[in-house]
């Protein structure tokens, strides 16, 4: 485990570390520290003969003069006008070098007077999440671990903070990327291996760690209860499907929750209507909602947050086998209306609107947010650069493209006009699960939005943010390949924010 922390540097040029990192804006490259580092023009003479000026996304690795302690500089370009964003990529950077180098003590050092925008506290908290987030890799599996950093610290002038606000948002910062990581861990499991079974045991675990309350629905209730939907896409699977709420009361009895509802689908074959194999091989992410819901509450239990969570997670495995429901069965879910199952492969929607009904009727929440790598067409329409969001109140939604700015999980709303809903239309049933291929996003959003019924809701489609591959070609420093945990840091600074913030950003 990699040591994080800050320090305050009276001198730069005795900063004992392998690796210092500083981030420079754009035509500033040769000042402040980076010219009391210029012993003997070493770095001045290294940023000419590069043409380095600060470009975002541009380095430079310089070895240091034997006079001055750190032993090397990487020179991390913040671009023009440095936000939040360059603030983690400039941190990630410096931790990947570090990595990459064997260097063991790495340090990252900021313009903090430079940036506008900037709250240092939360500034120094992001460079930490960054870099956290950037150390991650899977590899439970692998025999031969990789060695990271012994410590990571972000190097202050003296002035620039108490040590007091620096401590807590260097301890915000590791929980916040800690949360991101544990989804991470749980997206990146292999399918057999976190199937609805093991992911329950998982959550046992979550549960007792954090004291939290934990009921976990099985066959019997769903059957009483009338979850038809969970009930009939987990037929296919010899692992019976599972419903887990847990339930985080940070804010005492008073305050209505938050409902987090993650898409679980521990693997997904498309059932009869079978996944071809290149859709099929990526499936054991599309329990990445259900991930980043446990990730959510991880952080928000450790950050101590004054708000109330209920999380609903329902987990299914989508297989084909005699046991699996057929196109064209009816389903009757747990809001007592019934569904014409169109393509075996919709199952996400089926086992949401289940979960998502129950949180509306049993919970009474103030807010219901989900999370699913609900569907290919928002891949199709955002890429993998940013998460599909559909909200019955624009104020909800607005509050969320708001938000995502500061922690650069983009977020791009589409619509929920009443034309999508007349595409749900079916012969035999109240609705149908699929409205064909066109607007394919869009429809299996209307979809869900019936069952939420009146309450405010934001559903995020991260079918295209949930994991990174290198064909995507959309990798930031702070995502390694695989899942990247998406959501967790979002739907905290939400919770954060209904919160009220008890005087933490400075
Ligand atoms: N899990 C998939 C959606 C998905 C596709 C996520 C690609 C990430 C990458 C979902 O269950 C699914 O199969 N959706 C179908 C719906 C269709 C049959 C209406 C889809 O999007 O093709
Ligand atoms: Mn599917
Ligand atoms: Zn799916």
């Amino acid at each position: 485990m990699v040591r994080l922390g800050y320090v305050f540097v009276d001198n730069i040029l005795e900063l004992d570390v392998d690796l210092l990192g500083i981030g420079v804006v754009r035509g500033q490259v040769l000042e402040g520290w980076v010219s009391e580092l210029d012993v003997e023009g070493l770095v001045s003479r290294a940023v000419e003969a590069e043409g380095f000026e600060g470009d975002e996304g541009k380095q430079l690795l310089v070895y240091l003069h034997p006079r001055v302690k750190p032993r090397r500089l990487l020179l991390v370009g913040l671009g023009e006008q440095p936000g939040y964003e360059q603030v983690r990529k400039a941190s990630a950077t410096t931790a990947l070098k570090a990595k990459e180098l064997g260097a063991a003590r790495a340090a990252v050092a900021l313009p903090w007077e430079k940036l506008e925008g900037i709250k240092t506290g939360r500034g120094v908290e992001e460079a930490i999440t960054a870099a956290v987030m950037a150390l991650y890799s899977y590899d439970k599996y692998r025999s031969e671990k990789k060695e990271k950093p012994r410590s990571f610290v972000v190097a202050l002038a003296p002035n620039i903070l108490d040590g007091e606000t620096a401590a807590e948002a260097v301890r915000r910062g590791e929980t916040i990327g800690r949360a991101v990581n544990y989804a991470r861990d749980l997206a990146n499991t292999p399918p057999s291996d976190m199937n609805p079974e093991a992911f329950e045991e998982e959550a046992k675990r979550l549960a007792q760690e954090l004291g939290l309350k934990l009921r976990v629905f099985k066959r019997r209730d769903f059957e009483e209860l009338g979850m038809g939907g969970i009930l009939g896409v987990g037929r296919g699977s010899s692992v019976e499907p599972r419903l887990l709420v847990l339930e985080y009361w940070g804010a005492g009895e008073g305050s209505k929750p938050v409902a987090l509802i993650g898409k679980g689908v521990t693997f997904d074959a498309g059932g009869l209507q079978v996944k071809s194999h290149e859709a099929m091989s990526e499936m054991k992410y599309d329990k990445s909602g259900a991930a980043a819901v446990m990730g959510i509450v991880k952080g928000a239990a450790e950050l101590g947050l004054k708000v109330n969570i209920v999380a609903l997670i329902p987990l299914v495995e989508n297989l084909p086998s005699g046991s699996s429901y057929k196109p064209g069965d009816v389903l009757r879910m747990y809001d007592g209306s019934t569904v014409e199952v169109s393509h075996t492969d919709a199952e996400g929607r089926l086992i949401m609107a289940d979960a998502l009904a129950y949180a509306a009727k049993e919970y009474d929440p103030q807010v219901i947010t989900d999370l699913a790598t609900l569907t290919g067409a928002i891949v199709v329409a955002l890429g993998p650069h940013a998460i599909g969001l559909f909200s019955n109140n624009d104020t909800l939604a607005k509050t969320f493209e708001e938000l995502s700015t500061t922690t650069g999980e983009k977020v791009w709303r589409m619509p929920l006009w009443p034309e999508y809903h007349e595409m749900l239309k079916s012969e035999i049933a109240d609705v149908k699960s699929t409205g064909g291929r066109w607007g394919g996003a869009i429809t299996a959003a209307a979809f869900l939005s019936r069952f939420v019924k009146d309450k405010p809701w934001v559903h995020l489609d991260i079918a295209g943010t949930a994991w990174t591959t290198p064909r995507m070609g959309a990798r930031k420093p702070y995502n390694p390949p695989g899942a990247t945990g998406v959501g967790v840091r979002l739907v905290l600074e939400y919770l954060r924010e209904a919160s009220g913030r008890g005087g933490e950003d400075r």
